[in-house]
């Protein structure tokens, strides 16, 4: 069975590999219209607080699914590996300006413009109103907004032609360590 600390080890290592393809989440939100999706970019990960960092405009429809309701669950694959990891945990945005400000430092400025549409990310385009897609480098660190997911249980599933293997890893707030075990695949 993989251990809680591989699984750790190999999220670090999608954080920092661009190649890696747990780099690359799916973020699965509760709306009021259902259960949405969409790919974010792990950007950092830390262990020891159980925390998996993403980055996200401020105007964006996830913050304001979290904002109703802080559970998200998150979906990686890594096919080379054969092993999907399901996750799900709580997430809020990070309070602590000096930190925005130090992940904001390390966003190429090419990427930094992402964050400075004039109009909210979301917006219809109407025709002939290219303004929508002006951008304000100056708004665009207003907006921009570290995610900080909060793990409370994780799944791996390791796809094997002879014996497919899956393991539930929980965080136990009375024990204050992980707890795993097998299961059936
Ligand atoms: C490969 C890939 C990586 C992405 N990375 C991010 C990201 O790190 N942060 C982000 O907010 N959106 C990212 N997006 C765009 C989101 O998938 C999504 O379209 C956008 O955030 C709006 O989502 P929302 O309206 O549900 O909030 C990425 C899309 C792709 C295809």
């Amino acid at each position: 069975m993989h251990s809680t600390d591989d699984i750790w080890r190999q999220l670090v290592r999608a954080s920092v590999d661009r190649r890696h393809p747990w780099r690359v989440v799916a973020l699965c939100t509760q709306g009021a219209q259902g259960p949405s999706a969409r790919n974010v970019i792990l950007r950092k990960v830390r262990p020891e607080d159980r925390r998996l960092v993403f980055y996200t405009d401020a105007r964006t429809l996830k913050l304001r699914e979290i904002a109703e309701c802080d559970r998200v669950a998150l979906l990686l694959w890594d096919p080379h590996h054969r092993q999907q990891l399901r996750v799900s945990g709580r997430a809020f945005t990070e309070a602590d300006d000096e930190v925005v400000n130090r992940h904001w430092a390390s966003v190429p400025e090419a990427a930094q413009r992402d964050y400075g549409t004039a109009a909210p990310p979301g917006t219809p385009l109407t025709s002939g109103d290219a303004g929508n897609l002006d951008f304000n480098l100056a708004m665009a660190r207003h907006h921009f907004v570290v995610l900080n997911a909060e793990v409370a249980e994780m799944e791996l599933l390791q796809l094997d032609r002879l014996q497919h293997q899956r393991s539930r890893h929980a965080w136990s707030e009375a024990s204050g360590r992980w707890e795993a075990e097998a299961l059936v695949p």
